[in-house]
C-alpha cells in the first residue's frame, strides 16, 4: 500500500508512487505543450493538464493496483489563473506565472493600492506572476469571460476539482494570489473587494498535509482510481519540492533550477522584508518561507539547446566541461521571459555580453550555466543581507542532471551544493503529504527524517570562486546599464 504524488508542471504533469517516505518505487511523466500566443504572454490549456494526468494514471496502473493508492497529494506550477464558469467547465487558457501582460495592473495595485496595503494584506507586493494582477487583466480585457467566471483556482487545485469534484486550496499555493493573508492564513477580504470577487468564487483553504476530498466516481473511470480514496489539499510546487528534501527547518535552504529557479529558506515566523524583495508565502508544514524567483533557468539551457542549436544536452555539456571557468569573460543574463527576483522586470531581455571571436559555442553554454548561476545569487545575496542563513543548499529539479551546473553552483554562492538521491522532487512532497493526511507519519517532520537524501556533495572549488567573485558585480551592472534599453526595445517592439 502507498501513495501518489502529483506535479502540475509547466512542461508536464509527474506522478510518482511511494511505500514509504524516502523512496519514490513508481514513476511517470507525461507532457502537454506551452502557449505564446502575444509577446510575453504564457498560457495552457487546464484540460490538457488532466487528460495528461490520467494517461499518467493509466501507465501508473500498469505499474501497481489500482487498491494499492490509500491517498493521493497535489502539487503544481503557482500563480496560474484557472477560470471555470457556473458548470465548473473552462472558460478560457490558463494564464500562467511566467505570463508577463499584466504591468499596468500591476502599477495600479503597487502605486494607486499602494505596495504598504498589500504588504499589510497580504505580505507580499503586486508582481507580474502572481494571480491577482490576472484577474484585473481579465475583467478590463476579456470582460465577457469575467462575466461568466464563476470559480477562479490554481492549476493543481483545477486537478483536485477534476479527482474530487470539491474545490480546495492550500495555504501555500493560495499565498501566491495577492488575494490571501499570508500571516493569517485566510482569504484576504480587503483584496477580494478590490479585485471585484467573492469569496465564494475561490476554493476552499485547507492545510497542504489537511484531506480535502476523496476521487470521485466519474474521476474513477477516467482515471481507474477507487472511489473514495483520499486526496490531501496538497502545496505549491515549491513548498511540495521542500517538503520532498526535508528543507522544512528555519536555517537550511532549497535550490530549485527547474524551468524557473528558485531560492527558498524556511522560516518559523511570518516577517517582510522592508524593500519586499523576496515572496513571503505560507510552507506546507504549518509554517512560512521566504524565496526569490527567477523565470527562464534551466528553460534557458532548453532553449539555447533545443530551439537555437537543435542539438542534445549531452553534446553541448559536454562542449562547455571543456571550457574555463568564467567562460573567457563571456556574460549572459538569463532574462528571457524578463525577470522576477530581484529586478520585477516584464521587459528585461536575455543578452550575451562580452563576445570576442575568440568565443566558442561550449564558452556560450557555460555562459548561460553561470549565467542562470548569477541570477540565482542575485537571491542568495538578499537573504544573506536579510541575516537569513546559506550555509548549504539542497538542489533539485531538471537541473541537477548536468554535475557541471551544479559545481558551478557550489563555485558561484561559496557553499556546499547537494543533491537529492530521489528525484521527485514537487511530486515526492506531495505524494509525502497524502502520507501524512492519511496517518501513515504523525507529521511531516517525522514523515521527512525517514527520507534518505543525499546522493552527492560538491565543494567550492576555491579558484574557480575567486574568478566568480570578481564576475558578479560586472554581472549585476550588465542590467544596470541595460534597463534602459531594453524598456526602449519594448517599446519599439510594441509600436511595429
Ligand atoms: C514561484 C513560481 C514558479 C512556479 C513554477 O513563485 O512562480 O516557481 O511555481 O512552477
Amino acid at each position: 500500500m502507498g501513495y501518489v504524488g502529483i506535479d502540475v508542471g509547466t512542461s508536464g504533469v509527474k506522478i510518482v508512487y511511494i511505500e514509504r517516505a524516502g523512496r519514490i518505487s513508481h514513476q511517470v511523466t507525461k507532457e502537454y505543450p506551452l502557449y505564446h500566443p502575444e509577446q510575453g504572454w504564457s498560457e495552457q490549456h487546464p484540460e490538457d493538464w488532466w487528460e495528461a494526468t490520467s494517461e499518467g494514471f493509466k501507465e501508473l496502473l500498469t505499474l501497481i493496483s489500482p487498491d494499492a493508492i490509500k491517498g493521493i497529494g497535489l502539487s503544481g506550477q503557482m500563480h496560474g489563473l484557472v477560470v471555470l464558469d457556473e458548470n465548473g467547465d473552462v472558460l478560457t487558457p490558463a494564464i500562467l506565472w511566467n505570463d508577463q501582460r499584466t504591468y499596468e495592473e500591476c502599477s495600479f495595485l503597487n502605486d494607486e493600492i499602494g505596495k504598504e496595503f498589500l504588504t499589510q494584506h497580504t505580505g507580499n507586493i503586486a508582481l507580474t506572476g502572481f494571480t491577482a494582477p490576472k484577474i484585473l487583466w481579465l475583467k478590463k480585457n476579456k470582460p465577457e469571460i469575467f462575466e461568466k467566471a464563476r470559480y477562479m483556482m490554481l492549476p493543481k487545485d483545477y486537478i483536485g476539482y477534476k479527482l474530487t469534484g470539491s474545490m480546495f486550496t492550500d495555504v501555500s499555493d493560495a499565498s501566491g494570489t495577492l488575494y490571501f493573508d499570508v500571516k493569517n492564513r485566510t482569504w484576504s477580504k480587503e483584496m477580494l473587494e478590490i479585485l471585484g470577487i467573492r469569496k465564494e468564487m475561490l476554493p476552499t483553504v485547507y492545510e497542504s498535509f489537511e484531506i480535502a476530498g476523496t476521487v470521485n466516481e466519474i474521476a474513477s473511470v477516467k482515471i481507474g482510481v477507487p472511489v473514495g480514496v483520499r486526496v490531501v489539499a496538497g502545496a505549491g510546487d515549491n513548498a511540495a519540492g521542500a517538503v520532498g528534501s526535508g528543507i522544512i527547518r528555519e536555517g537550511t535552504s532549497l535550490v530549485s533550477l527547474g524551468t524557473s529557479g528558485v531560492v527558498y529558506s524556511p522560516k518559523k515566523s511570518f516577517s517582510v522584508d522592508k524593500n519586499n524583495s523576496l515572496h513571503t508565502f505560507c510552507d506546507a508544514s504549518g509554517k512560512w518561507h521566504v524565496m526569490g524567483v527567477m523565470l527562464s533557468a534551466a528553460s534557458s539551457l532548453k532553449w539555447w539547446v533545443e530551439d537555437v542549436n537543435q542539438s542534445d544536452y549531452d553534446t553541448l555539456l559536454r562542449e562547455a566541461e571543456n571550457t574555463k571557468a568564467g567562460s573567457k569573460g563571456l556574460y549572459f543574463l538569463p532574462y528571457l521571459s524578463g525577470e522576477r527576483t530581484p529586478h520585477h522586470d516584464p521587459y528585461a531581455k536575455g543578452t550575451f555580453v562580452g563576445l570576442n571571436s575568440s568565443h566558442s559555442r561550449g564558452d556560450m553554454t557555460r555562459a548561460i550555466l553561470e549565467g542562470v548561476a548569477f541570477a540565482l545569487n542575485d537571491s542568495v545575496q538578499i537573504l544573506k543581507k536579510l541575516n537569513i542563513s546559506f550555509e548549504q543548499a539542497m538542489v533539485i529539479g531538471g537541473g541537477t542532471k548536468s554535475p557541471l551546473w551544479m559545481q558551478i553552483l557550489a563555485d558561484v554562492f561559496h557553499v556546499q551544493i547537494i543533491t537529492h538521491s530521489n528525484t521527485g522532487g514537487p511530486a515526492l512532497g506531495a505524494a509525502i503529504l497524502a502520507a501524512v493526511g492519511d496517518g501513515a507519519y504523525p507529521s511531516i517532520q517525522i514523515a521527512c527524517e525517514q527520507l534518505d537524501i543525499t546522493n552527492h556533495v560538491y565543494m567550492p572549488i576555491e579558484h574557480h570562486a575567486i574568478i566568480y567573485k570578481k564576475m558578479f558585480p560586472v554581472y549585476q551592472n550588465i542590467y544596470s546599464s541595460l534597463r534602459d534599453v531594453f524598456e526602449d526595445i519594448y517599446l519599439v517592439e510594441d509600436s511595429l
